[in-house]
């Protein structure tokens, strides 16, 4: 796992983002897997200001999203359809029949689980996948003890999840108690893994992840094993880490190569 810890959340986004305009010009017909939450906001931003300059297009590009609140029409204003249209799909240049986002209100979510992991193996699997970070360092939605060899299936949201994604709901009892995720095994089938922390609330999980033993309890932990995942932070979300200047000195050696 390579760690680059940046300034602040703006200088984080915009390497993130390289990394994968990178991907996207060398293989136009890239597949990526996405992430919502308030973290890659800015990065998308960056993605976006990239196309208006004709710098990159997604023409070619599929992506496949992390998870869905189950229960959520894609209309409504928190679904994660409904995100990645606002913050990213709406702002560049991607068919939209190219997006896949599970469907919250699929009856049979067996079956839409299943059939999404097909769809992803069938386009050739993930090349770079997005991630953020739970406080309970948590990702996509598996939560502490999801197996870490988990698939896409149905997931419940424990209450510090339901706490933390009530502050965009009118309140904490309107957040749906469980969701569609793709599970640990599928995010760590991806070639290369991204993962975006910011801020203070951040610090526990970015240590348990990179520090602490790879465990269920705190399911990013299973990027250890994963031979091409960077963690793009800024200082306080890596305010925590017992090795904190050896991953810069590191993660600069890294990235000029
Ligand atoms: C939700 C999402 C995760 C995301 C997390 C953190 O639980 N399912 O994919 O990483 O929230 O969200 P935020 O980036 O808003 O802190």
């Amino acid at each position: 796992m390579e760690i680059v810890i940046c300034k602040d959340k703006a200088e984080a986004s915009r390497k993130a983002a390289d990394m994968i305009a990178k991907l996207v010009k060398e293989k136009p017909e890239c597949v990526l897997g996405l992430a919502t939450g308030s973290t890659p906001v800015e990065m998308y931003s960056c993605l976006a200001d990239d196309v208006k300059a004709g710098k990159i297009s997604f023409k070619g590009v599929k992506s496949w999203n992390l998870d869905e609140y189950y229960g959520l029409p894609a209309t409504h204003d928190q679904s994660y359809r409904y995100f990645m249209n606002a913050n990213l799909f709406d702002k560049i240049d991607i068919d939209k029949a190219n997006t896949h986002v599970l469907n919250g209100l699929a009856e049979d979510w067996r079956k839409e689980c299943a059939d999404y992991e097909s769809q992803i193996k069938d386009a050739g699997g993930i090349d770079l996948q997005v991630l953020g970070i739970g406080s309970d360092g948590h990702i996509a939605f598996n939560e502490p003890g999801s197996s870490l060899a988990s698939r896409t299936r149905m997931v419940y949201l424990t209450p510090q999840t339901i706490q933390d994604n009530a502050r965009f709901f009118d309140k904490a009892s309107d957040v749906p108690t469980s969701a569609l995720s793709m599970g640990v095994g599928t995010i760590c089938e991806a070639k290369k893994v991204i993962l975006l922390a910011f801020g203070a609330n951040k610090a526990d999980a970015v240590q348990g992840m990179v520090e602490g033993g790879m465990s269920q309890y705190c399911t990013a932990s299973a990027l250890q094993a994963h031979n091409d995942a960077w963690v793009f932070c800024d200082e306080e979300a890596a305010s925590k880490l017992k090795l904190k200047d050896f991953y810069a000195w590191r993660s600069e050696i890294e990235m000029k190569g």
